[in-house]
């Protein structure tokens, strides 16, 4: 398949890649799990992202790794796991086991950030980590260099559906721009609030995937929304 090299995104701005699209299925009827997963996979979403929620890390609570299997069932696009349990390394091997592809894992919850990463890294998934919104990104400076994913998140975790967070596009470039310089390989996930317009902002700040819960799942024509979402 021919790769498109070059793609004129937004005025006077131009990039080689277009962006990987996750909808979050949070966000879905989840009464009709399946039918929903399948749905964003016809859309031709590249990952699913499930949002974890232990009712203690966040004051929510969402679903757990037996939902993440009978997914896996349903589709074959890479499920993109993003945890926020307090004790995320207590967990890895029931949500590696369920299929997890990414596995992303706060940096602010209470665990040793590096050894988890590796430890889900050393049983063959994807890692990195997730950093809140009033965190700065010296909390993940140690794990960057052997980082798969680092997830900046554009809202405070616990619900979908609220407003997304400009500030946090600081952190966006500077992560690009150290990925750059020291030629790391991580992809820079952006979660929270993302719509056909706050989109925008974040491809230029330099995001590689975006999340969008609300923004997807809430359309009547999600192929026609991911298309907008990912030109930008
Ligand atoms: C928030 C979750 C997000 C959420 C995004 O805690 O991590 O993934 O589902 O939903 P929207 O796109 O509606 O903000
Ligand atoms: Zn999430």
């Amino acid at each position: 398949m021919v790769k498109m090299q070059s793609f004129i995104l937004l005025e006077g701005y131009q990039m080689d890649n277009l962006i990987k699209i996750a909808p979050s299925i949070l966000a879905a009827d989840l009464g009709n799990l399946s039918l929903e997963a399948k749905r964003a996979e016809d859309a031709g979403a590249d990952m699913l992202h499930l949002d974890i929620m232990d009712g203690h890390f966040v004051p929510n609570i969402s679903f757990g790794p037996m939902v993440v299997e009978a997914i896996k069932k349903v589709v074959s696009i890479p499920l993109d796991v993003h945890l926020m349990l307090t004790h995320p390394h207590k967990y890895i091997d029931n949500f590696i086991n369920a299929g997890a592809d990414y596995l992303t894992v706060h940096a602010e919850a209470d665990h040793n950030l590096k050894e988890t990463i590796q430890t889900i890294q050393a049983k063959g998934v994807k890692s990195g980590p997730v950093l809140n919104p009033d965190k700065g990104i010296e909390l993940i400076k140690e794990v960057l260099p052997f980082s798969d994913m680092v997830l900046i998140m554009s809202v405070f975790p616990g619900f979908g559906g609220q407003k997304f967070i400009t500030d946090v596009l600081r952190k966006v470039k500077e992560l690009k721009q150290i990925k750059e310089d020291q030629k790391f390989t991580y992809l820079v996930e952006i979660d929270g609030g993302i719509n056909e317009d706050t989109v925008k902002e974040a491809i230029i700040a330099g995001i590689d995937v975006a999340v969008a819960g609300t923004a997807l799942y809430h359309r009547k024509d999600m192929k026609e929304a991911i298309k907008k979402m990912r030109c930008g």
